[in-house]
């Protein structure tokens, strides 16, 4: 049980921010891979940092509550910054994720409609479908076996929400070609930033993404379409066959009566597609990693899976109400978001008039125009919120946290525009999780850590390695 471990669980290999330089073609020069390459030392100390960009103001914002005031208390200042829509509009067009004010709040109002109609519950049998898909898949490989546990979650993560949308799997080479798309889309929208802060006109800066974003948007556009044409001649009420699809082509707006129309729809699915299937499959293969990392952690949660279960026969997979069991391998959920969360930054823009932004430290004018960069990497990691914050350790999540904490954990955001796909992607991590601690014993790969970038997503750059070995278990 012992073999391959690696020598510290407790402190899993992440990218370490370079030293301090006040060069700034430098340092974008080390962004232009990842993100991460912008950081410094220094960035992951301070309250709030501050640089000139080529003459753009950009704030690092890191005091909680800090946080809070950008993204709760004084939100309307604060709107997503217009980079946001830049880098994402050729494939999610003018989606929720990225526009502001009334165009936000009407689809805002519709999303979480379509939210209450197809609820945890609904979607559980998707997730479900999704994941004994994968465990058959993994059964193929053997008993004992080296899998690239990314690009699994990858498949899973795309399959549940796919299954939700739309009623139908993905799967062979539709998966690859579009996951393809995806991944080259993640790299160029990296550099687009890079680039843009070097004063490159949008027009040249979205050049580069049009091409993969119109193999994903032509893909969803055509169920959209033919779902569309069903529903004139369907005589069924909706209510019996419904997905998250009909759901959002129901919705109407209480306020204005507005309805998505077809380009909304297309618009809406690719982000929700972007969204649901990106993260959950980072932090879905990271987690599995951690937990192969950490013997004793693995343990805990496999005797918590294994007390919920009882001795019912491995293929009975666990139920709606058992994933609510599960308050151990829910912190090691956390634990994995906290370490190394999928959307490692979120960016805003000062807007309607000159302010100040203040913390213990100190107060900095913060002019209309300036950027503020909230970055869950860095705050997860900071060592004045967060005791031993590189070391993996789900307990922290079972004590009672400080407020100062739960405003320096986010990795969904934080406010009006928090994710409200957090618990759906939490029921699916759980189920996914669990039903692997289940099956196998999770073993790392010790000549191949993974080599995590700073994209829309943090995503391994080389896979994520791992030997899953079969345990015995009932029939
Ligand atoms: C582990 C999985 C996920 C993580 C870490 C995550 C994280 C986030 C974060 C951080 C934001 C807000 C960003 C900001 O304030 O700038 C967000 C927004 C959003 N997420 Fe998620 N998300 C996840 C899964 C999902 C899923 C599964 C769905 C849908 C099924 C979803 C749908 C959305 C939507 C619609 C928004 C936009 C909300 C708005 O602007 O009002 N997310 N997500």
């Amino acid at each position: 049980m012992v073999d391959n471990y690696p020598e510290e669980p407790l402190q899993p290999p992440w990218p370490k921010p370079k030293p301090y330089t006040s060069n700034i073609f430098r340092r974008l020069a080390r962004g232009w891979k990842s993100w991460f390459g912008l950081l410094n030392e220094w960035d992951f100390r301070v309250s709030l940092g501050e640089l000139n960009l080529l003459g753009k103001r950009v704030f690092l914002v890191n005091d909680p509550l800090l946080v809070r005031k950008v993204l709760v208390d004084e939100v309307d200042l604060f709107p997503k910054h217009p980079y946001t829509l830049w880098i994402l509009e050729p494939l999610i067009g003018r989606a929720i994720f990225s526009v502001n004010g009334e165009e936000w709040a009407i689809q805002r109002r519709l999303i979480d409609q379509a939210f209450q109609v197809a609820n945890l519950k609904k979607a559980f049998p998707a997730m479900t479908a999704a994941t004994s898909s994968l465990l058959h898949r993994l059964e193929m490989n053997g008993v004992d076996s080296f899998v690239d546990i990314d690009k699994e979650m990858t498949m899973v993560a795309a399959d549940v929400i796919i299954r939700t949308i739309l009623s139908r799997p993905i799967e062979g080479d539709e998966a690859t070609d579009i996951f393809k798309a995806f991944s080259r889309y993640q790299r160029h929208a990296g550099r687009a930033l890079v680039l843009r802060f070097l004063r490159l006109p949008k027009s040249l800066i979205q050049l580069s993404l049009k091409d993969d974003a119109k193999v994903i948007r032509n893909w969803i556009q055509a169920f959209i379409h033919e779902r569309l044409e069903q529903n004139k001649v369907d005589e069924r009420n909706p209510l019996e066959k419904i997905d998250f699809l009909d759901t959002l082509i129901m919705a109407e707006d209480p306020k204005t009566k507005k309805k998505f129309s077809e380009q909304d729809l297309v618009d809406q699915v690719c982000f929700l597609f972007l969204a649901g299937h990106e993260t959950s499959a980072s932090s879905l293969g990271i987690a599995a990693w951690l937990l192969a990392r950490s013997p004793e952690v693995q343990k805990q949660m496999r005797v918590e899976v294994m007390s919920v279960v009882c001795d019912r026969p491995i293929h009975s997979m666990l139920r709606f109400d058992e994933l609510r069991q599960l308050p151990y391998s829910e912190a090691v959920f956390n634990e994995a978001l906290r370490l190394y969360p999928p959307v490692s930054f979120f960016i805003r823009d000062r807007d309607k008039k000159d302010g100040e932004l203040a913390t213990s430290e100190g107060r900095r004018r913060c002019p209309v125009g300036s950027l503020l960069t909230l970055s869950p990497w860095v705050i997860q990691r900071h060592d004045k919120y967060w005791p031993e914050p590189h070391q993996f350790k789900p307990e922290r999540f079972l004590k009672n946290s400080s407020s100062l904490q739960r405003n320096a954990f986010l990795p969904f955001g934080m406010g009006p525009r928090k994710c409200p796909g957090a618990s759906f992607a939490k029921q699916e991590a759980l189920l996914v999780l669990a039903e692997l601690v289940r099956r196998y014993e999770l073993l790392p790969v010790t000549d191949q850590d993974p080599d995590f970038v700073g994209l829309l997503t943090v995503r391994s750059q080389n896979g994520i390695r791992l030997r899953l070995r079969e345990l015995e278990h009932k029939t």
